[in-house]
């Protein structure tokens, strides 16, 4: 297969996936001509996790994040104290205008020229500007065209903020469509109150030697990895000292299944409970008095949706996928930023009931540590595969052989339950090919106009064999 890849929205791109044999080029993966395409095609386009509202809770509060390969400022405005986000470059001659990863401030000075930017984003004065005319009137202070590069659009959903650089984007939460309650469940306290977490700061991050797909794509309804990759862990017990909700969930009645929505692109496990209300708790904690804490939490929640069904996605189940590389679990979100071809970032935060005493916030945390930490076991154990995955892809012969994601192929199924989403078992690819059902629908469009919702006839799913039908449900 050359490695030659088209304009925008030139087809050819289709040749690298084959839906009928259920494999994907590894070209998707190693070629740099592919990345700068998924820079301009996805990452311009989608909603993108900036972080969270409580990372920047008084005026002028601000940290540093991402967009892609791109550092963005999300910052809490001084004087009406709302959120928004820049591009972290400065509009006279690009330098970083701000080199600190998070603090509080009044403006944004550019170290190089002292181009200075309140937190609206205006550029509201320049070095030498008023005191010697340095610009001799070619740039008027208070410029509303040399401000800084704000976001298409931002959105603060319970809590967690989002933005795409997009204006023709649809709103996030019709970009989510039936993961929208699920996400919302899993940002409420343990007590069912929404936007009832914040996060611990710093977050995790981890450098990895991978493409951003590797775990981008397939690090949820992964099941068959567990057992062989996370052995030493599960050897040590590491789940039994607290649970990540399983135990709670176990007695409740529920269905399991791993799912893709091949139109939107996001997919993972998900539970549905044949029982209205919340489960019974279950002890899981080490800590002295913190099952006292989330037995109390959880009677409160009982009270609250005592009438209702707990969204599918998420809570006690598993986890989900939010396109194009945010993996949510009702007690942490992880997300993967691009780098370059080969070099992926990986941020996790872990949150906790914004109202929990500190006891409680300590344990949580040190179990986040245990789990997740530099010393910690999994993800340190799902590293090590996904770092070795690219440089063993990307020789001249092993790029010709392509990956397999035929696991369940042609198995799925519809369910009136989840309009939209194919449903399979809980062992299967089917959330790992709607993603690239997601991505070739991204690679091939030439705008919003072409991509689901906006297109309500859009039908993005590529893969052959859905109870004899060929195609998701509309
Ligand atoms: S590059 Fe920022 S002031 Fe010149
Ligand atoms: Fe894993």
């Amino acid at each position: 297969m050359a490695n030659i890849v088209r304009a925008i929205g030139d087809r050819s791109i289709r040749a690298y996936i084959d839906p009928e044999r259920g494999t994907v080029s590894r070209e998707l993966y190693v070629n740099d001509d592919i990345f700068a395409q998924e820079l301009e095609q996805i990452y311009q386009r989608c909603w993108l996790l900036l972080g969270h509202e409580s990372q920047i809770p008084n005026p002028g509060d601000f940290v540093v994040t991402r967009m892609g390969t791109e550092e963005v400022l999300m910052v809490r405005d001084r004087k009406d104290h709302k959120i928004r986000a820049f591009l972290n470059s400065c509009r006279h001659r690009g330098m970083k205008v701000c080199r600190y990863d998070e603090g509080n401030t009044l403006v944004f000075t550019c170290p190089y020229h002292a181009w200075t930017y309140d937190t609206k984003g205006k550029l509201v004065g320049v070095g030498f500007g008023n005191y010697a005319n340095a610009y001799t009137d070619t740039l008027p202070t208070g410029s509303e065209e040399w401000g800084l590069v704000e976001v298409g659009q931002i959105c603060n959903f319970y809590g967690s903020i989002w933005a795409t650089w997009d204006p023709k984007a649809p709103s996030f939460q019709d970009y989510l469509g039936p993961f929208a309650e699920s996400l919302r469940h899993c940002l409420q306290s343990s007590d069912g109150e929404d936007a009832g977490l914040e996060f611990f700061t710093p977050f995790q991050r981890h450098r990895i030697p991978t493409n951003w797909k590797v775990p981008g794509f397939t690090s949820v309804t992964d099941l068959t990895h567990t057992a062989m990759t996370h052995r030493s862990a599960q050897a040590a017990g590491l789940h039994e000292d607290r649970g990540t909700g399983k135990e709670t969930a176990k007695p409740f009645p529920q269905e399991k299944y791993a799912i893709g929505d091949h139109n939107l692109g996001h997919g993972g496990m998900c539970t549905f409970y044949d029982q209205l209300g919340v489960p019974d708790y279950a002890n899981e904690w080490f800590e002295p008095g913190v099952d006292d804490y989330f037995r109390a939490q959880t009677e409160r929640k009982k009270l609250l949706i005592a009438d209702r069904i707990m969204p599918p996605h998420g809570w006690g189940g598993g986890h989900f996928a939010i396109f194009p590389a945010v993996m949510v679990d009702s007690w942490r979100i992880r997300y993967y930023h691009p780098h370059e071809t080969g070099i992926t970032e990986r941020w996790s935060l872990f949150g906790v009931d914004k109202n929990a005493p500190d006891h409680v916030k300590d344990a949580v945390r040190h179990y986040a540590e245990r789990f997740n930490g530099p010393v910690g076991f999994f993800e340190s154990d799902d590293m090590e595969n996904w770092n070795y995955v690219f440089p063993a892809s990307q020789g001249a012969t092993a790029r010709k052989y392509d990956y397999f994601y035929r696991n369940g192929l042609g198995h799925g199924k519809y369910d009136d339950r989840l309009p939209g989403v194919v449903v399979n078992g809980s062992y299967t690819e089917e959330a790992h090919r709607a993603r690239f059902s997601r991505w070739l629908a991204f690679m091939e469009a030439k705008s919003w106009d072409d991509l689901y919702p906006l297109n309500k006839s859009a039908n993005h799913n590529i893969w052959p064999g859905v109870d004899g039908q060929a195609s998701a449900k509309a």
